[in-house]
């Protein structure tokens, strides 16, 4: 796996079509995204359902890249062994899902994964600097989490910002999602981001009939996040 400071697209299956995620996956692989993000939704933590680890499990086969699981769940930790065990290779958990996101990072690193903390518009930056050092990932939220399709919310720019400042020489990626466009690509690469999530703008326009689309959105999003 890459887990360095190069631009990775990461394209949310979440925009994808549900009943075609092997295809869905080996496509946009295919054409040139580095990470595959599973975005999981219980109805309780988010106002949105998505799926659990047994569809994890199913796609696991499909993935050649990396898979990121983006936990929107709570409670977070009796789940955490199931999303390790259906292949997940960097498990995110948010800090607002409850209080002990220390022992989470913990448990997620006890499982050999690669351990992330997402946080959601609201929650300053400040809140994830007692436990950086047990994490390999922040994930900033750009949209409220729930669903695809949102609109970008500028003000988190100044937070990932005051994150890379604060990781310093660490070991720790930044990670945006929501909202991600060629657009507002090269606002958060500037910024300091990593790894850019994108649903709608990787899917929107094409198929596993049509995958050069998805290429084409890969590498726009791309480009412009290498140009910032
Ligand atoms: C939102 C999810 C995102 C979402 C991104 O709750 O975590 O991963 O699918 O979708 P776009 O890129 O369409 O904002
Ligand atoms: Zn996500």
């Amino acid at each position: 796996m890459t887990f360095d400071r190069s631009i990775k697209i990461a394209p949310s299956i979440l925009s994808s079509d549900f009943a075609n995620f092997g295809a869905e996956i080996r496509a946009i692989e295919d054409q040139g995204c580095d990470w595959v993000h599973v975005d999981i939704m219980d109805g309780h933590f988010v106002p949105n359902l998505t799926f659990g680890p047994a569809t994890c499990k199913a796609i696991r086969p499909h993935i050649r890249t990396v898979m990121d699981v983006h936990l929107m769940i709570a409670p977070v930790d009796p789940f955490i062994e199931a999303f390790a065990e259906a292949g997940a290779d960097i498990i995110t958990a948010h800090i607002e899902a409850g209080p002990h996101i220390h022992r989470t990072l913990q448990a997620i690193r006890a499982t050999g994964k690669k351990a992330g903390i997402a946080i959601n518009p609201g929650t300053p930056a400040d809140a994830v600097r007692p436990v950086l050092d047990l994490a390999d990932m922040i994930c900033v939220m750009t949209v409220n989490p729930g669903f695809g399709g949102q609109k970008f919310i500028h003000s988190q720019i100044d937070k990932v910002r005051s994150l890379r400042d604060m990781i310093g020489d660490r070991p720790v990626l930044i990670e945006i999602d929501g909202g991600i466009t060629p657009e507002t690509a090269p606002l958060v690469a500037a910024a300091g981001a990593d790894v850019l999530v994108a649903g709608s703008a990787v899917f929107s326009g094409g198929s596993v009939a049509k995958p050069d689309v998805y290429g084409k959105n890969i590498a726009a999003i791309r480009a412009a996040a290498e140009a910032a």
